[in-house]
């Protein structure tokens, strides 16, 4: 099996698909400040929508964005919310949402595929005044990362540490609310059923055994550097003006 193939196969089925967990998104939420019941999030990159379902949970009208399919299919069936999760197929940067209709905009480990500072400008177009956008993205929590962790991280030249991601919300036209590191715990959270994944593989022949063995790298590589990089939440009230366009 060629490794596309075996990343789709691992990833068929994970609660979750970056780091994160349940407590972190309720922590997040409680940050953003009261929200009214039925209040309208959208959930950007959902994954197969454990956010999406911890925000519905907390009685919020959830719309969960994602392209694709099977995660979709997934998160239509997050929650046990006021509200069933609407999910949407769509492209992050060409939302097919009103501007000003969401109250909160959430993101967990997906802003950086468009780019974040793309996302920071085009997602607060979606936000009413005073709106909330909460997002999580890989950090350097050093500035002098190893060699190693320089390599795996290559593919993300955007990568920054918190202060930066800070200053690009500010420059955007946010507040900023809240930021803080992800534990440890939440790294368990998406990393523990990888692995547990590529342990259970049965008999891999050459090709898929190769795969395997750079999934399995990425986990080992951050019990071996876990104070050079991080995944950090912000969570950013839309103001008044936007700085930069
Ligand atoms: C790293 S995963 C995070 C998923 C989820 N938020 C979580 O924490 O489990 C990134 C997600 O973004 C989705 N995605 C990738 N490109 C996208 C795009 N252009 N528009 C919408 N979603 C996209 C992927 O399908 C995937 O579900």
């Amino acid at each position: 099996m060629d490794a596309a193939a075996v990343f789709w196969a691992l990833h068929s089925d994970l609660p979750r698909e970056a780091p994160g967990s349940a407590a972190t998104t309720r922590a997040l939420l409680d940050l953003a400040g009261p929200l009214p019941p039925g209040a309208r999030a959208v959930d950007i990159g959902c994954g197969p929508g454990r956010s999406a379902e911890v925000l519905a949970e907390a009685g919020l009208r959830v719309t969960a964005v994602d392209l694709h399919e099977p995660f979709l299919r997934r998160a239509r069936r997050a929650g046990t919310g006021t509200f069933p999760v609407a999910v949407v197929r769509a492209d992050m940067a060409a939302l097919p949402l009103r501007e000003g209709s969401a109250d909160l905009v959430w993101s967990e480990g997906a802003a950086y595929l468009m780019g974040v500072d793309a996302a920071l400008r085009s997602w607060r177009r979606l936000l009413r005044p005073g709106g909330v956008l909460v997002l999580t993205d890989a950090v350097w929590t050093t500035a002098a990362p190893s060699a190693a962790a320089r390599a795996f991280w290559a593919a993300y030249a955007g990568m920054r540490d918190v202060p930066a991601l800070v200053a690009a919300a500010r420059a955007t036209g946010y507040d900023v609310l809240a930021e803080r590191l992800l534990p440890d715990s939440d790294w368990a959270g998406y990393y523990d059923p990888l692995a547990a994944a590529i342990a259970a593989w049965p008999d891999p022949d050459e090709e898929t055994a190769v795969a395997l063995a750079g999934a399995r790298a990425e986990i080992d590589l951050r019990r071996a550097h876990a104070d050079e990089y991080g995944y950090a939440a912000v969570v950013l009230r839309r103001g008044g003006q936007q700085v930069t366009r």
